[in-house]
């Protein structure tokens, strides 16, 4: 097992790399290891992590220090990439053509079965992909081989970087390394597009416009029916809830239950089949955990899913707010 906590021995953090071939390679070592790696796109520098390694997109979260867990954006260098994490119609296949690399990405189904980290969705049945058209990123995800997941590498709420400066001011130490490439030519990140149902929704506005997508795909509804209020991250209406009720802060389970436990349990009674988000208590392995084990106790059958305490700090914050959310009486 990759090991996420282990500070990089004597060197000075982050690692400032430059966008030669030596450092290109250094970059694509880190991000395999499951390390954070800075980079940057056209569009802007992102935070980037092996999108399948749970443990590395769970430190993404952790380093943005964002309270909840959105779904983030899987880099690869070219569709034929795109094709093994995501289900491309014809629109996807045409806008794609059309469009990448570049600042486009699209939202389209995720492959049952996939080796995405399910966090890199936040639970969702969906995956957000995006072809960039840098020639450091294109260098970076051809040398590591691996889906590369990477919001804007920033902290919550900041602006989002444009250059190696912006991140190390918002970022700091909290990343490992940050790929030196200049400054980013478009500035704004990328439009995305929901192409998961029959209608195209246009989910953020960016350097795509819609009216050229629509020229190959016909109509894009811009969310919200209004193009200044896209539908933001948090609204997401159709995240993955569990179908068995959920209970909170349990400090023990019923037999009927299955039980979601946290830290040491040896102690703690009950649940029909329980799993450990984190035996150590380690929050950033908790949200590791999350969806994974959310679905399969989903899947023992169990009507209701007893959860114990998760303290309110650091990931335990979006962790405890997916669980209130799965919580919530539905309608
Ligand atoms: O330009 C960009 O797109 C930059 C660079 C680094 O590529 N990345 C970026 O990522 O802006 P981020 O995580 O800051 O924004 C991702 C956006 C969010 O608005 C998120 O809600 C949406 O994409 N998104 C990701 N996956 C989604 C999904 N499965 N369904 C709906 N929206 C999704
Ligand atoms: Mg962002």
């Amino acid at each position: 097992m990759t090991d996420h906590s282990a500070p990089d021995t004597g060197e000075k953090r982050p690692a400032l790399i430059p966008a030669t071939p030596a450092g290109i390679a250094r970059a694509a070592e880190l991000l395999r290891a499951g390390r954070l790696v800075a980079f940057p796109t056209e569009t802007v520098y992102g935070l980037g992590a092996d999108a399948t390694d749970d443990r590395a997109v769970a430190a993404i979260f952790a380093a943005k220090g964002r309270p909840q867990f959105n779904p983030l954006i899987v880099h690869v260098p070219d569709l034929v990439a795109a094709h093994s994490w995501g289900l491309f119609d014809d629109r996807a296949h045409d806008l794609a053509t059309q469009f990448w690399p570049g600042p486009l990405t699209m939202v389209v189904p995720r492959p049952a079965n996939s080796a995405l980290s399910l966090l890199v969705s936040a639970g969702l049945d969906s995956i957000a992909i995006r072809v960039p058209n840098h020639p450091v990123a294109q260098a970076i995800l051809r040398a590591t081989g691996k889906p590369i997941a990477a919001p804007s590498a920033n902290r919550s709420g900041a602006v989002s970087p444009t250059t190696p400066h912006h991140v190390l001011e918002s970022l700091g130490d909290r990343v490992d390394a940050i790929v030196t490439g200049g400054k980013c030519m478009v500035g704004l990140e990328s439009t995305v597009i929901d192409l998961t149902g029959p209608e195209a929704v246009l989910l953020r506005p960016g350097a795509v416009l819609p009216d050229e997508m629509e020229r190959l795909i016909g109509p894009v509804r811009l969310s919200a029916g209004d193009p200044t209020a896209p539908k933001s991250p948090g609204q997401l209406e159709s995240h993955y809830a569990p179908n068995a009720a959920v209970r909170l802060n349990a400090s023990s389970a019923e037999e009927d239950e299955a039980f979601l436990t946290f830290g040491p349990d040896r102690f703690v009674f009950g649940g029909a089949t329980r799993l450990n988000l984190s035996l150590e208590g380690d929050l950033n392995e908790a949200a590791a955990n999350l969806f994974s084990h959310l679905r399969s106790l989903d899947q023992s059958g169990a009507k209701r899913i007893a959860v114990m305490p998760i303290p309110e700090v650091g990931l335990g914050m979006a962790i405890n707010d997916r669980l209130r959310r799965a919580a919530a009486p539905r309608g």
